[in-house]
């Protein structure tokens, strides 16, 4: 992402003496971004309002650990894929290409497209099979960070490095809340001689665990370095792509003010201590670096409890870090207003939809369930096209479930079963250890066949999946 600052001097406007006046705006330190710049993937269509590029998946050999080569599964040769950025209201062509070993197809995580463009293999579209192509062509309705990965052997494709960030702006939106970065969260697992960690190490306890690798990458770096002026706002776009792992972040002696999540901005702002994403979802953050010149603030990763021994004799992590330039801090702009008007979708007449998250008991392979059905063995819902439903996802497992429901944004309800505030849209939402989570969601006009899973992925692969069927 560029570092240019388009900032005005309005620290001009107020005290004359305070730090950095001297004419120019505070900006960034030289190169602030560059250790976890995302590449962009080129726009090969001149029409302002379209966004058209190739992409191609295909086994990359890339240097993750230093001094090992690792055959890691790519969009276009990298961990992640190429950002590809649009404006709200493009239309978005993708040309496909599956140069892997495997059959794959590419979901739009978040985007209300039409069905036949969602990815989901036997539904929109038969899998794209290893030599063969796919044409992607959808309109972006809404702003928000949203990303991309394969929904053919899930787990493992994600797993092995297949994600990528999808940028949707609105030029409306104020400008200028910090100096803007997108962050792509994920893990991996990599042997000592560099090979990747098999996708299935661990058996049955591993899916039921959800595996997560040793590794933590941002933008698939192990522990960059983000350079930043002490007092200046950043603006971190954040998505866990990882196939299990929930990101739990925190910053010593700092707060995090919330201000987007899973399908763009919120209501309003909050202020919280940590950030918590589980897989799937997205957070879009405002960060004020403070401390001495030349200070480094590690970004840590926290263990998050999300059931059974998650958290035992886990330490704590570092993701990335922060090192503050040389400079004396420096005093930024107060922060514009960031609001929208959201309003809470009415549950009074709602169809009422209850699921349980289920594992089936036997022997063999370990079997997930939604109501007791491994995916495969599933009947669809059936809704109809503008309707309205509540959905109350019950969890009878040890294990939270991040629970994520293609095609259509919702409003968790909070325990008085009104829409939680502040309002805010999301796709996937955390149901805990022995709770439940609720949702309201109206169904558009976009029939067809939606799934919903759970985002641990290994979870969704062994059953924990459903099937949706949106009729007109
Ligand atoms: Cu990121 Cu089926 O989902
Ligand atoms: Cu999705
Ligand atoms: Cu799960």
């Amino acid at each position: 992402m560029s570092s240019e600052n388009t900032k005005l001097p309005l620290c001009l406007l107020l005290v004359a003496a305070a730090a950095g006046c001297a004419g120019e705006p505070p900006s960034q330190p030289e190169g602030w971004d560059r250790a976890v710049a995302l590449r962009s993937a080129l726009d090969l269509d001149a029409r302002a309002d379209v966004v058209e590029v190739d992409l191609t998946a295909r086994v990359e050999e890339l240097e993750i650990v230093p001094g090992l080569r690792t055959p890691a599964w790519t969009y276009d040769g990298g961990i992640p894929g190429p950002m590809i950025r649009a404006r709200v209201g493009d239309r978005v062509i993708v040309n496909f290409r599956n140069e892997l070993p495997a059959p794959t197809t590419i979901h739009w995580h978040g985007i209300r497209l039409s069905a036949q463009m969602d990815g989901a293999p036997g539904h929109s579209q038969p899998e794209t099979a290893s030599g063969g192509s796919f044409t992607y062509d959808f309109v972006v309705p809404d702003a928000g960070l949203y990303w991309y990965h394969p929904h053919v052997d899930s787990a493992a494709q994600a797993g092995n490095g297949l994600y990528g960030a999808l940028l949707v702006e609105d030029p409306a939106e104020p400008a200028a809340l910090g100096d803007e970065l997108v962050l792509v969260l994920s893990d991996m697992g990599v042997e000592d001689d560099g090979s990747l960690v098999s996708p299935n190490t661990g058996g049955n306890f591993g899916t039921l665990f959800g595996r997560e690798g040793d590794l933590l990458l941002v933008n698939g770096r192990v522990n960059p370095v983000i350079e930043a002026r002490a007092g200046l706002r950043q603006r971190w776009r954040l998505v866990n792509a990882a196939r299990s792992r929930y990101y739990q972040l925190a910053i010593e002696g700092h707060r995090f003010t919330r201000i987007g999540g899973d399908g763009g901005l919120l209501e309003y702002p909050v202020e919280t201590d940590r950030i918590v994403l589980t897989p799937g979802e997205r957070a879009d953050v405002l960060i004020e670096p403070r401390g001495a010149p030349g200070a480094t603030l590690p970004v840590r990763w926290v263990p998050y409890d999300r059931g059974y021994g998650a958290t035992f004799g886990r330490p704590e992590v570092e993701a990335f870090r922060l090192r503050l330039a040389d400079e004396p801090a420096a005093e930024d702009e107060p922060l514009p207003a960031v609001a929208r008007a959201i309003e809470p979708l009415d549950t009074g007449a709602a169809r009422r939809v209850d699921l349980q998250l289920t594992q089936q008991d036997g022997p063999g392979e370990l079997v997930l369930g939604i109501n007791g059905v491994p995916s495969w063995e599933a009947e669809p819902l059936v809704a109809a096209v503008g309707e309205t439903a509540v959905w109350t996802v019950e969890n009878t497992m040890v294990f939270d479930h991040p629970f994520h429901l293609h095609g259509f944004f919702f409003q968790v309800l909070g325990a008085d079963g009104r829409p939680a505030r502040p309002l805010e849209w999301k796709d996937t939402v955390n149901v805990p250890v022995d709770g439940a989570a609720s949702f309201v969601v109206r169904y558009d006009n976009r029939p067809g066949m939606w799934m919903f899973h759970c985002h641990i992925l290994d979870h969704a692969d062994a059953g924990m999946m459903g099937m949706l069927h949106v009729v007109r």
